[in-house]
This record gives structure tokens, sequence and C-alpha cells, in this order.
């Protein structure tokens, strides 16, 4: 927090909440010097009750530890009475990882204890002087499942309600599950959430990018070959399917799977036998798969990509999932779990997520789905500047509408598998083309191709740096 010259903020009506008399009166003293209407409150209970009996305050000081509520607890209770209060949280240098958690529960900012007045006043003026989020994202909770250390699932929308209770079904019935949605939007996720509520959990769960290898390598890959299979081929070596047994599989991008291959693991469908490469006995194996693609299902179906057969065999249960844009209401939660995720695994304090930043996020239509979001959240974290990242957010939808006058921000509903998401793909690729060639026509001229182009500086930065244009 910098300790720039503050103005006093416009006076408001502060809850203070805290078990020390000390830092109440202490609070008191100081906010009423400049003329805010102070309330206090020795505990969380007591600060629930103020905010149910009277009118809600502009915004509450929530002291993190406390008995018997203590400040998270109280934190989501006072969201639950009053969805989209501003709150701060007063912690201590011990506290990160529940200033962590409280930043997820929608908690606007924190102060870290002893801290001064400049910091309390930097901090007020942030938080007061913020527009109170649309009341349609307002209090918006949703179930956040910890799959791993690192690695989270979070439903918070209708849609994504759904997918989860469509998980339930398919966890303990062994059929192949096929994950269809952009990418980004959480297909692995979800096969990971699969494995993990599956009685095949405490096995492995393995990943293959059927898109990463040329044909003989991701059958060696997935089949394992005998010795002598090959030349180079000196000994042995299990493939996927057998180091998975009893585990589950992730054929991961199947519509690129080389129609040869798609065959064999026909086979194994049918089954559950192949045979190594090399080798004229086979091998009986006990995995679950499951397969994700984010092309066309149907085109490659048409185009002979993908074998008919297979995909009957695949789509026993078919989840589809949705784009980012057609579940906005998730992202304000989705942005805060990010924040409370990265500054626990870089080991920094959360930044805080202001109503502003949380609005351009929810205008914004976010092509690259979750990843996107992520890496928007990444971004923020570690330059810190949020009117930086919200200059280059707004760079990049001037960039999306630049080549599609239609979307105005909110693109039309598409279905993730229509004809629509395929001229997408196919616009991207010519559009990198046509900034490569134009960068090199410029020699690297940036202002000049932006102008050739037609499009901003910004624009040009940023459409750069998505499609990771490396200059020679
Ligand atoms: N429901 C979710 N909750 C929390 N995080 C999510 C969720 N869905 C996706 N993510 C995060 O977004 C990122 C992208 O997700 P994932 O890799 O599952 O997407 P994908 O659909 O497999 O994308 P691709 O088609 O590009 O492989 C991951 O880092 C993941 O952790
Ligand atoms: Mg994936």
């Amino acid at each position: 927090m910098s300790l720039k010259l503050v103005t006093a903020p416009t006076p408001a009506t502060i809850l203070v909440v805290d078990d020390e008399p000390s830092m109440r009166r202490y609070l008191q003293t100081v906010l009423e010097v400049d003329s805010h209407r102070v309330l206090t409150a020795a505990s969380g209970p007591e600060a629930i009750e103020r905010v149910q009996a009277g009118p809600p305050p502009d915004l509450v000081l929530l002291d993190l530890v406390m008995e018997p509520l203590d400040g998270l607890q109280t934190l989501e209770r006072l969201h639950q009475l009053r969805p989209g209060m501003k709150v701060v949280m007063l912690s201590c240098v011990s506290d990160t990882r529940k200033v962590v958690q409280a930043i997820r529960l929608g908690a606007q900012d924190y102060l870290t204890k002893p801290f001064q007045k400049a910091e309390l006043d930097a901090v007020l003026n942030h938080c007061l002087s913020q527009a109170p989020l649309p009341p349609e994202f307002e209090g918006q909770t949703g179930e956040v499942e910890e799959l791993s250390d690192d690695l989270f699932f979070v439903a918070a929308s209708p849609a994504m309600r759904k997918i989860r209770e469509q998980v339930d079904q398919v966890v303990n019935v062994n059929v192949p599950v096929l994950m269809l949605g952009e990418s980004g939007t959480g297909k692995e996720v979800v096969a990971r959430l699969i494995h993990k509520l599956s009685p095949r959990s405490h096995r492995t769960f393995l990943k293959v990018n059927c898109a990463a290898l040329p044909a003989d390598l991701l059958e060696s890959e997935l089949f394992g070959y005998e010795a002598g299979a090959f030349t180079g081929a000196t000994r042995a070596k299990p493939g996927k399917f057998e180091l998975c047994d009893k585990g589950t599989i992730l054929l991961d991008e199947i519509g690129e799977m080389p129609p040869a291959l798609q065959a064999k693991l026909l086979h194994v469908l049918q089954d559950q036998q192949f045979s190594r490469l090399g080798s004229r006995s086979v091998v009986n194996v006990d995995v679950r798969i499951l397969a994700a693609t984010n092309v066309d299902i149907q085109q490659a179906i048409a185009s002979k990509k993908l074998r008919e057969d297979l995909y009957y065999r695949l789509n026993a249960f078919t989840l589809h999932l949705p784009p980012l844009r057609e579940r906005r209401e998730e992202i304000p939660l989705l942005i805060r779990h990010f924040m409370g995720l990265f500054a626990a695994r870089y080991g920094r304090t959360p930044l805080p997520i202001s109503p502003n930043l949380i609005e351009a996020c929810v205008r914004y239509s976010w092509p690259g789905n979750l990843r996107e979001l992520e890496n928007f959240v990444k971004r923020y974290l570690i330059l810190g500047d949020e009117n930086l990242v919200l200059s280059e957010l707004e760079a990049a939808r001037e960039a999306s509408l630049g080549g599609d006058t239609s979307s105005s921000g909110a693109p039309p509903k598409t279905d993730p598998q229509d004809l629509k998401s395929l001229v997408r793909s196919l616009k991207d690729e010519a559009e990198m083309e046509a900034i490569k060639r134009t960068l090199e026509r410029t020699k690297w001229n940036r202002k000049e191709a932006a102008r050739l182009l037609k499009i901003s500086y910004k624009a040009l930065l940023y459409k750069i740096r998505q499609y990771n244009i490396d200059r020679p």
C-alpha cells in the first residue's frame, strides 16, 4: 500500500468490529475526527445483529481473530444478510492464509495491524469511492471443491451446477464420458473431478494429449511395446493403458487422434483388451476412459477425422462445458478464487478486487475462457496496478470488436459446437498471419503496423501477446 498524500474520504457510516476495546476506541476516534459516523461491535454476533437491525453501514472494518465467530465466519454471515456489503479485514502479519480466504469470500481489502492513519485513509478512500456492484452480481456464492493441492472446481452458475449434478450421476458408473467445450472451459478439471469422486480415486489418473504426438509415438505411448518392436526399442515398456489399470485415463483432444489408432482404441473400449506393439499376446485392462475435445465434433465426424463408431462408443455420456461468456455470473467468484489461489501459490498478499474491476471483467467476453481469466488475475497480482490491467482488458475488448462488429462486448449466445466457433478459430489464424506479415513489412515498427492494420496501438500490443508472436 503506497503512502501518498491522501485526502480524508467523504463521511460515511462505518461499523467497527473488534474484540479489543483499545482498537475499537482508536478507530472510533480517528474516524470521527474525519466526520464519519461510527458504530462499534465487540464480536461477530453483535455485528450481525447490528446489520440485521438497522440500515446497513457503508463499510465494515472487521477483525479476523475473534471468538466465538471469527472474522471469516462473520464475513460470510454479513454477506448472506447484505450481499455486496463492503468489508475491510483487520489482520495481523501472521494471518496471510486467512486474508487470502477473506478475499476469496468477498472482502474488499485488508489492513495489517498496526497500521497508520494514512494507510487507513487510503483503504477507506479506495473502498468508499467504488460504486457498488450491480445487484445481479452481488452476494454470489458457489461451490468450491478442492481436487488437489493446487486445483479446484468452482461451480456457481446454474449451468455449472447442472454439470456438477451430471458428474454425480456418472461417477459410480463405469461408462466413458465425453467432454466438449471451447478451449479453457474446464474440460480437464471436470475429468479430474470425475476421477476424484469415483471409486477409482486412489488409483492413477493419466492424461494423454492425442494432438501432441505423431501417430506411431502416440501408439507406443498408449499401448506400450515389446523389446525389438521397432528400431530403438531395446527394452519392453508398458503403455499408459497398462499404467492406468484400475484407474482413469483422459484422452485429450480426441478429435486429433490418428484414424488407425482410433480403431485400436475402439477395440479397448469394446473388450478392455489390446496388444503391445510387437506382441501377439493380449493385455487385459480395466481403465475408465474419459475423452475431451474442443473441435466441432459433428464436423470432425463428417470430415472423417473422427470415426463415427468410436464417437458412439465415447459419447455414452456427454458433458457440454459452457463458455465463460455464457456463465458471466460466475466471474466475480472466479476472480476472488483465482486471486486467493495465486496469492497463496506465489506467497503474495492478495490485491483488492474492486467493483470496477469486477464490472469490467463481467462485461468482457473471455474468448480464452477460464484460462484467460486466470492469466488476467495472475497479471494483476504481479503488476499490482488495477488501472493498467483494466486498460489492457479494454484493449483486448477493442481488439475483439475489430473483427466482429456484431458482438459489442456481449457476444450472442452460441453453441460451442456450431459454425461460429469454427469461423472464429479460422479468423484468429488469419488475423495472426496478417499481423505477422505486417510486422515483417514494417520491420517490427508496431505503431506503423497498427496504422496499416487499422487497429489501435494498444490493441496490436495485446494481440501480439495473445498470439505469442515473437520478434525474429
Ligand atoms: N470450474 C472451474 N473451477 C476452477 N478452475 C477452473 C474451472 N474450470 C477451469 N478452471 C481452470 O481454468 C484453466 C483451464 O481449465 P482446463 O485445462 O480444464 O480447460 P480445458 O477445457 O481442458 O482447455 P483446453 O481445451 O485448452 O485443454 C485451468 O487452470 C483450470 O484450473
Ligand atoms: Mg485441456
